[in-house]
């Protein structure tokens, strides 16, 4: 449990940290959260229990439950005054820019919970982190589509508060749609961790240098964000729009791919650790055909993911390179039917993704031998040679 060094673990490969988190086998399209296989999470737990099974170290049991609910919900409003960092910004501004800003700036309005030797103080701005990321997201969301802001509501639990505080509801609602709900908190569940992929050894890479949790996690956002990593679930749906309106459709954008000038690739496919199915995608995929098997939610977009996949799963340029449909790969087209616009994607894969970077940044603060991450290079350069000489060139 380190920032990042190297230790060979005796299968081949290196790893960067021992951790107790996440367990994933690649070649088995195995993903366990604290040894629970995702599939059973995925059916039998929800986002919050699994939020306290990352950060504690066990499923709760009930009262657990609802004592981290109810802690949660007394810190899920905004700081005073934090409103204008998000409300800053330009209108046309990504998402992902805004919330990796907010999250820095929520240092300056937790400063009595910034102390990452105090352990009070860093379990306060745990909560808080976890609690006001919603609210920030829905605000993003808002202020992006010109809306009124819509404030946090206590008496509905941590997933429809997001939804409400996102969508705000008609009146005489109680609250959001529960199926919408369900897939809310499914997909959230499906983002919680993922072991030591680019945004969380970001988050360990800085947090190792002894930072607060608001600059880890700000700058794991910010690493999140690239379209090979978390940016990848805006730029499926972004791919399956431009197949859509391509001549040829399908069959010209796989020979784009396999002609490696156009440096086009299958957005959604592949993975550094996976070179199976990777189970989130499985679990996504039913949830994608239940929502948009509802009356009228039906997607051409979804059914244009469908048979790419098909074709792409029977071709041997993707079969012999291992690539498969990942946890990008059908997202889009759900958050789509629940009413996100494609560039907060990313932001929903953030806010699932926030109990792992918490659970990774404590395991390394928590750890006798955590040592500053500085990984060493195999130098390519000149040789030594003086200035003297340059005027001799
Ligand atoms: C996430 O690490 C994690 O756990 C990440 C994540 C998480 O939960 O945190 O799972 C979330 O980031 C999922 C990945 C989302 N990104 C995408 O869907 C973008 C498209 N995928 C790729 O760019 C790629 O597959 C990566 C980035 C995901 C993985 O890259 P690798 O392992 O470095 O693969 P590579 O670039 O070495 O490719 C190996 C071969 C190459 O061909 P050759 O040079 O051997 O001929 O496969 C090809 C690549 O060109 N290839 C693809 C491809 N991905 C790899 N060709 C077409 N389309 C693709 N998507």
């Amino acid at each position: 449990g380190t920032g990042l060094v190297t230790i060979d673990p005796g299968f081949g490969n290196t790893a960067a940290c021992r951790s107790d988190i996440t367990y994933i086998d690649g070649a088995a399209g195995i993903l366990r959260y604290r040894g629970y296989p995702i599939e059973e999470l995925a059916q039998q737990a929800t986002f919050l229990e699994v939020c306290h099974l990352l950060l504690r170290g066990e499923l709760p049991k009930p009262g657990q439950l609802d004592a981290f609910a109810a802690e949660l919900t007394a810190q899920s409003a905004l700081p005073e005054g934090f409103e204008r960092v998000i409300d800053a910004f330009p209108s046309g501004t990504h998402p992902m820019i805004t919330l990796a800003a907010a999250v820095n700036a929520l240092a300056a309005f937790h400063t009595e919970n910034a102390d990452p030797t105090d352990d009070d103080q860093v379990e306060r701005a745990t909560i808080a982190l976890l609690a006001q990321l919603p609210a920030i997201a829905a605000r993003i969301h808002r202020t992006s589509a010109g809306l009124e802001p819509v404030a946090t509501d206590s008496s509905l639990a941590y997933v429809e508060n997001f939804l409400n505080m996102t969508f705000g509801k008609t009146e005489g609602e109680k609250g959001p749609d529960p199926l919408l709900a369900k897939a809310m908190d499914l997909l959230l569940t499906l983002h919680a961790d993922h072991e030591l992929n680019c945004s969380t050894s970001t988050v360990r890479v800085v947090g190792s240098s002894g930072a607060t949790v608001f600059a880890s996690v700000a700058a794991g956002i910010n690493a999140l964000s690239g379209p090979l990593h978390g940016g990848a679930n805006q730029a499926v749906l972004e791919m399956l729009e431009q197949i859509q309106n391509t001549e040829g459709g399908i069959d010209t954008f796989i020979e784009q791919v396999k002609d490696r000038e156009s440096k086009t690739r299958l957005m959604g496919f592949g993975h550094r650790v996976y070179k199976n199915f990777d189970p989130r995608s499985r679990e996504i995929k039913k949830l994608a055909q239940e929502i948009l098997n509802q009356p009228g939610a039906n997607d051409p977009l979804f059914d244009l993911a469908l048979q790419l996949e098909e074709r792409a799963l029977s071709d041997s340029y993707f079969v012999d390179r291992k690539l498969y449909p990942n946890v990008d790969f059908y997202t889009g087209v759900i958050y789509r039917a629940l009413g996100f616009s494609t560039e907060m994607f990313t932001v929903l894969f953030a806010l699932g993704r926030l109990p792992g970077w918490l659970a990774h940044w404590h395991e390394l603060r928590k750890d006798p031998d955590t040592r500053i991450a500085r990984p060493r290079q195999l130098y390519t350069g000149p040789a030594q040679r003086s200035v003297a000489a340059r005027d001799n060139a």
